[in-house]
């Protein structure tokens, strides 16, 4: 809906190798400063690990946030090849992905997991951002609040046993079969969705937590103008159509 702030979270995933972020930052750091100082919404990007810190300079002086894609559900220790949530927090960043359904479908990662990644990252002060989201066959049979409802459970019981739970909670509703391929739910779908998720959400959280619902799979400027218009949706997260900086400042201006 026109006039409402709204949080884009830029996900790269491993589309970028570092010689193009760096050839990125270079040729749009004064982009960046100009997107971030004409827009009332809020901006995250989230690169690969490799690419965080340059990122990081990239995006110093702006007010937009540095992200992760995934992070470790262990504190520290003997995990080779994993990245702690605090040295997340350490290289800059506010925010971090967890569940994108890549990251369950390719590595596995169960429900159980995500719950572990989400306390790492709140004991570190970085923001969960929580993907959940049904595949194909079970949005055919119509099973996608109790997908999503089984994936959030953990999660906020974990988090719901924590001393400090944050005062905010993004959630990314994410349709496994509309990521990537140029399909959108019905926007019917989308606002009872929506609805009922925020509606289960509040039940299961304290008043004092406020819920961030993301809307992400193949948000692009042919699609962003019909999602925005979901009174439920409080931002995006987006990924092909973020590597274009053209594309992702049109997809912007197409919510102002
Ligand atoms: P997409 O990906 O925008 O390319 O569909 C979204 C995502 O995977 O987060």
């Amino acid at each position: 809906m026109p006039g409402r702030s709204l949080l884009f979270v830029a996900n790269w995933k491993m589309q970028f190798s570092f010689n193009d972020v760096l050839q990125f930052c270079d040729a749009h750091s004064d982009d960046l400063i100009a997107l971030d100082a004409g827009s009332a919404h809020q901006f995250v990007v989230c690169p690969s690990f490799d690419c965080l810190y340059p990122v990081y300079k990239c995006l110093q002086g702006t007010s937009i946030s540095l992200g992760a894609q995934t992070c470790s559900s262990h504190e520290k220790g003997a995990f080779t090849g994993e990245v702690s949530a605090q040295s997340l927090a350490q290289l800059g960043c506010t925010y971090c992905i967890i569940g994108h359904s890549e990251r369950r479908l390719h590595f596995h990662e169960s429900n159980e997991d995500i719950a572990a990644k989400a306390v790492r990252l709140v004991n570190c002060d970085v923001k969960p951002i929580i993907c959940i989201g049904e595949n194909r066959e079970q949005f055919e049979r119509k099973k996608t609040m109790a997908i999503i409802s089984e994936q959030l459970k953990p999660v906020i019981e974990q988090l719901n046993s924590l001393a400090h739970i944050p005062s905010s909670l993004c959630i990314a509703y994410e349709p496994v079969w509309s990521i990537g391929t140029g399909e959108v739910p019905p926007i019917s779908y989308l606002d009872e969705t929506f609805r009922l998720l925020a509606e289960q959400c509040s039940l299961d959280l304290p008043d004092t937590v406020s819920c961030i619902f993301l809307y992400g799979g193949s948000v692009n400027e042919s699609t962003i103008g019909q999602l925005a218009a979901v009174d439920w949706i409080n931002g995006f997260l987006i990924g092909g159509a973020s590597l274009d900086f053209q594309k992702f400042r049109n997809m912007v201006s197409l919510c102002l």
